[in-house]
């Protein structure tokens, strides 16, 4: 069955692609490839030697797919606890659609991603708290990941607002020559500080843009947070009303 979202507004775009409640299950995410910016269109705009790559390279489905799967064997479940849980592919009229846990707080609503939060609620004690858990646990675990981005990583809150988790819900995997896994550990912790301490260095930067009331841009920023009354309603309110 082919799922048609051409006719539902997706709750956020990336650079990539497009992001769709899944119609007929509201905790599941299905990302798209935007069509206003194809494969072809991608691999135009990298330069030389990535433009000789294969097309199926440039695709950040495919790519996370596999990785998540990687991540689940190397660490084992407890990766879901800060990656987001993937399904696997669905036909839609976008073409394959990767099928994925949505993060959404306690309340119902889809949860902002660290971009949004950090510049709608403030860069709180528990944002720091929760942001260093989450480096913490990538370092213990190694795991392996482009540069981690703030509009990359959601916060999940509980039904008193505070944050429950950060999901990282892409740039997984990493993208260098030499496979990840196949460097020493030395090296391996190497990358990840690295990797870590760029993403503390522009965390600060961002916050203090912030602070200086510089709006942020819009990648990352929900364009509806599906407040429907329909999807917000819990499980039992539903069976509730069936009665
Ligand atoms: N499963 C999810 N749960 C909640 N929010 C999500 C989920 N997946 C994506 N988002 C939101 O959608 C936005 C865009 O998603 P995503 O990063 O996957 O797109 P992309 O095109 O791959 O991004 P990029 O521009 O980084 O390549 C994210 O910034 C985040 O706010
Ligand atoms: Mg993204």
């Amino acid at each position: 069955m082919t799922l048609l979202l051409k006719e539902v507004k997706p709750f956020a775009q990336g650079g990539n692609r497009l992001c769709f409640v899944h119609p007929d299950n509201p905790d599941r995410c299905i990302k798209v490839r935007r069509p206003d910016f194809t494969l072809a269109d991608c691999r135009r705009k990298k330069g030389f030697p990535k433009k000789l790559r294969p097309l199926s390279s440039f695709d950040d489905n495919r790519e996370e797919y596999q990785t998540i799967q990687q991540l689940q064997c190397w660490i084992g479940d407890s990766i879901f606890d800060h990656v987001y849980l993937c399904f696997g592919f669905v036909d839609t009229d976008f073409g394959p659609g990767l099928e994925t846990e949505l993060i959404r707080d306690a309340d119902g609503l889809i949860s902002l991603s660290l971009k949004q939060y950090l510049w709608e609620v403030g860069y709180t004690e528990q944002c720091r708290q929760a942001i260093n858990e989450l480096t913490t646990f990538w370092r213990a675990q190694k795991v392996p990941s482009r540069d981690l981005l703030t509009h990359n990583i959601v916060v999940q809150r509980d039904p008193q607002g505070a944050i429950s988790r950060l999901v990282v819900i892409d740039g997984l995997g990493d993208p260098t020559l030499i496979p990840f896994r196949w460097l020493p550990q030395k090296y391996q912790i190497r990358r990840i500080d690295t990797r870590l301490q760029r993403f503390e260095t522009r965390l600060a930067e961002f916050v203090s843009n912030c602070a200086a009331g510089k709006q942020p841009s819009q990648v990352g920023v929900l364009l509806h947070r599906d407040d429907s009354i329909e999807n917000i309603m819990t499980k039992s309110d539903k069976d509730e009303r069936l009665i």
